[in-house]
């Protein structure tokens, strides 16, 4: 199984990338692709632009890369109860190519802050959305205070009781 897993976030220091990284690694005997958003560069979208320049390579390239994927692993960022600005503008772009950007893949959606609020806003409303999109949701979880739980020099959670709902989640995608 190939999985494709990424951070829906630009930070070079992305918990979510961190997090996403980590669950996917989980799933046993997967081949795991990793992306990093930088590589799609996009200009701020609007339907001016559009017209300027049609689909933005960028964003032909991030559907490229998801539709090698036979699951995905999104780990959402929060950015005020939102999806931070850089991937909204990549998504918009994507969805103006193919309004179904998860392209029916299965996946598992998860999200994480360094607050106990665990982006739990943003990750119900990509929740909420999915079914539009094509992400066929097989399971999710928001983790809380992520720099209290997962330990950064040991690339593991220092919280057993999370370990084992991230665990029990990524192996949805197997069934
Ligand atoms: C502009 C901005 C707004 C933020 N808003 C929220 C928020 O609404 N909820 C939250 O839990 N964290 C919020 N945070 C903190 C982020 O959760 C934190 O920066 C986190 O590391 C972002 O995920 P990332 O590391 O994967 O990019 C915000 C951070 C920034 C820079």
């Amino acid at each position: 199984m190939k999985i494709v897993a990424f951070g829906a976030s630009t930070s070079s220091t992305s918990i979510n990338k961190t997090l996403a990284t980590y669950a996917a690694s989980l799933v046993e005997g997967a081949e795991v692709k990793v992306l990093d958003l930088n590589q799609y560069s996009v200009p701020i979208f609007s339907e001016d632009k559009e017209k300027e320049i049609g689909q933005a390579e960028g964003a032909k390239a991030f559907l490229a890369d998801l539709a090698d994927a036979d699951a995905l692993v999104i780990s959402y960022a929060e950015h005020n109860g939102s999806y931070p600005a850089a991937y909204k503008n990549l998504f918009d772009w994507a969805s103006r190519i193919d309004r179904n950007v998860y392209q029916n893949k299965p996946a598992v959606y998860l999200s994480t802050s360094p607050g106990p609020g665990g982006a739990q806003t943003v990750l119900a409303a990509a929740l909420a959305s999915a079914p539009y999109f094509g992400a066929q949701v097989k399971a999710s979880l928001s983790v809380a205070s992520f720099y209290d739980s997962f330990d950064l020099e040991t690339g593991a959670f220092r919280d057993q009781d999370i370990a084992q709902q991230v665990m029990q989640i990524v192996r949805e995608l197997a069934k």
